[in-house]
Parts: C-alpha cells; structure tokens; sequence
C-alpha cells in the first residue's frame, strides 16, 4: 500500500508537471507570434510619429527641436520674412500646398504614405489631406524617413521591431534603410531645384547637428537606450560604400511635381534598393 501510495503521488505530481508545461506553451506561442509582424510588400512612408512609439522617444524629442522638425511652419505667411525675401519669394503667400515647396520641407511627398496638403482629395472627392497636429510634428514636417529612408520606413520598421533593435545594417538596409547620410541630404541642400541659390552647406560641420540625443532621455525613455548601435558601427552597409540613386524631380507648368525616371533610390519592382554606378 505504502508504495502504491508513493507511486500514485509521483504519477500526479508527473501529471500536473505536465499541466503546467502546457499551459507554458499554449499561452507562450501565440504571443511569440502575434510579435512578429509582417514585413511590408511595398516601402511607404508612415512619418516620425511612428518611429518615436516605443522605440526612439530620444531622437524624436531632440528633432523636434531641430529646423527639420519645424520646416512646414516655415512655409506659412508671415513666416520668415527675411529667409524668403532673400530667395525671392513672396513673405505675405501661403506656400503649405505649393509643390515647388513640399518636396524639400515635408516628409514623403508624392510618394506613397507620405505627406499630402490641405485639398488633397481622392477619386471620390473624399478629403485625404494629412492630419497635423501643432503638439506632434510628423509627416509634414522633414522627418526621420527622410534622412533614414530610400522609399518611407514601413518595411525596416518591421524589422527593427521583429529584431527588437538586434539586426545588421544589412539587415534593414535590404529593406530600404540607408547609411549614405552625406548623398542624403542632398535630396534637398544644393539641390538644383532648390530656391535658396545662396545656399551653403556643411556636411561634416552639421550632421552631428540633426538630433542631439543626450539631453532628451528622462525616466520614461531610458529603455531607449539602442545598445546595438555601437556593434552596427563596426559594419560597413553597402549604402556606405556605394551611394544610393538620389531623385531628380521637376514641377510641370500645371504644377505637378513629377520624379525624373532612373533617379528613384527603390524599386518596387526589383524590391530592392538602387545604387549608384
Ligand atoms: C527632405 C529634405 C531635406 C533633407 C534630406 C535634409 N535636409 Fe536639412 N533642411 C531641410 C530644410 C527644408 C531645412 C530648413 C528648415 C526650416 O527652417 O524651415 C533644413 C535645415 C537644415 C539645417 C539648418 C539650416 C542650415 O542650413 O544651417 C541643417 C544644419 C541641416 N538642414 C542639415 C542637414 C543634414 C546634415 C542632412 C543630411 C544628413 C539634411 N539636412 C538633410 C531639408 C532637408
Ligand atoms: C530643393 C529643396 C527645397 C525646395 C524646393 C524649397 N526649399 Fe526652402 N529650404 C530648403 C533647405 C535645404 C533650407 C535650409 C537651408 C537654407 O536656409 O538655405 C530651406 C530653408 C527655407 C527657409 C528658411 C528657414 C529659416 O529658418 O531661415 C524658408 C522660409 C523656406 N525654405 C521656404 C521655402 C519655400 C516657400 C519654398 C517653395 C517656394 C521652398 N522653401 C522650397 C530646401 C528647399
Ligand atoms: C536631416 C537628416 C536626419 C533626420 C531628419 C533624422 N536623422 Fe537620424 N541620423 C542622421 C544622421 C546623419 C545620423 C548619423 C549621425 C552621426 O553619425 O553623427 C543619424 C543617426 C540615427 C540613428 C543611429 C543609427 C545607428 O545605428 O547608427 C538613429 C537610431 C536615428 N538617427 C533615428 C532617427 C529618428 C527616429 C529620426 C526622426 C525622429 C531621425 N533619426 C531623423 C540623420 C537624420
């Protein structure tokens, strides 16, 4: 009996062991799932609300404190006066809709996902301008994916998420993150379109300037802190050793900004990034 007894009480401990074993799997798998997101067929562009979630509050923080972060207020009437008497526009026009001016101050324009003016409407005559909220600068200012982008964040975003922050450069770059930061900014400083003709550029004197993290980390973001970008440094990603396509682009007389062909820096067909010779 004695032993029967010892037997009977390891047969149930041996059970509810299993039980709980389980229980552990049914409840863990379907959440490990429900983490890991799809990658995205198509880039588009989804603004620098998103990238500030729960994963990059520092940098958001410190860019909206930037010229970059405020470059849509700077096309409104009656703002800097100065600035644009010195390029030859008019201070006293409105240019938030004016599309020789939203290539370069707004975040995605004509492309899918980004930024669309006030009017903007589709087919069926619904409003589809871009929401802006005063408190949130996001799509319609020069945003995170237009320095960090070849084609908007939506793909790599999804794998920055899936990875937590542990990926290579190459990685993400397949996805369309780009490194080539100097070739970067001249989608807009220099650029022969460009209004300012007096402009002058430093590269290496201001790229340090384009978000000071360190004092925008407070109680709430120090988790934010991305441990990978110290190994990433060490990597070399192909955008670095060959520049991307950069776009070329003209706005027809009927006021249409169209992208010149050949100059895109993503193809959607290939879904892949475009380099160039
Ligand atoms: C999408 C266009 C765009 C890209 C790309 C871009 N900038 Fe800018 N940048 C602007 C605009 C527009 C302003 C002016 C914002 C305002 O005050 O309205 C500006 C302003 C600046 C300023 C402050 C004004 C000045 O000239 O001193 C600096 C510095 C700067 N950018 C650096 C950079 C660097 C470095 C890069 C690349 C890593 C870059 N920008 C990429 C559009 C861009
Ligand atoms: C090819 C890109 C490009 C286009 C197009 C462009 N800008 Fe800019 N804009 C910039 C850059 C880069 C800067 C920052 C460098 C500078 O001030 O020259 C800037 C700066 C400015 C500033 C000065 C901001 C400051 O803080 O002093 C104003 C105002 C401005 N732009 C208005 C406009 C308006 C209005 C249009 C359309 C008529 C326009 N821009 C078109 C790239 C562009
Ligand atoms: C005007 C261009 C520009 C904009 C806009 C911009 N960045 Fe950057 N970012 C850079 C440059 C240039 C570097 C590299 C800085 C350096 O080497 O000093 C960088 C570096 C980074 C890094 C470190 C990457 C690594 O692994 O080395 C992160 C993360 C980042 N940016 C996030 C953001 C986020 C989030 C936003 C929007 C809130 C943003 N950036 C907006 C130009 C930009």
């Amino acid at each position: 009996m004695r032993i029967q007894g010892y037997k009977m009480r390891n047969l149930l401990n041996c059970i509810s062991l299993m039980l709980v074993a389980l229980a552990l799997v049914v409840t863990a798998t379907p959440d490990a799932h429900a983490k890991k997101k799809k990658i995205p067929k198509k880039p588009k562009y989804v603004g620098s609300v998103k990238c500030n979630g729960s994963c990059h509050d520092p940098y958001y923080q410190a860019w909206k404190n930037t010229p970059h972060g405020k470059s849509f207020i700077s096309l409104k009437a009656g703002e800097k006066a100065d600035a644009k008497k010195a390029a030859g526009l008019d201070p006293e026009k409105d240019y938030t809709t004016d599309p020789t001016c939203l290539r370069c101050h707004t975040t995605g324009y004509k492309q899918s996902g980004g930024f669309k003016p006030a009017g903007s409407k589709s087919k069926k005559g619904k409003d589809t301008s871009t929401a802006i909220d005063p408190d949130e600068p996001n799509k319609e200012q020069v945003g995170c994916e237009m320095c960090h982008a070849a084609a908007g964040g939506s793909q790599f975003r999804v794998v920055m998420k899936n990875t937590k922050g542990d990926f290579k450069k190459a990685d993400a770059e397949k996805y369309g993150l780009r490194w080539d930061y100097a070739n970067v900014c001249t989608r807009c400083h220099m650029h022969p379109q460009s209004p300012h003709k007096d402009e002058k550029f430093d590269f290496e004197g201001t790229k340090g300037t384009v978000h000071q993290i360190d004092k925008y980390f407070t109680e709430d973001n120090a988790d934010q802190k991305l441990e990978k970008v110290k190994d990433r440094a060490q990597e070399t990603a192909v955008s670095q050793e060959k520049a991307l396509l950069i776009e070329d682009w003209e706005v027809s007389d009927k006021g249409k900004l169209k992208f010149k062909k050949g100059t895109k820096p993503w193809s959607t067909k290939k879904k892949s990034a475009l380099y160039k010779e």
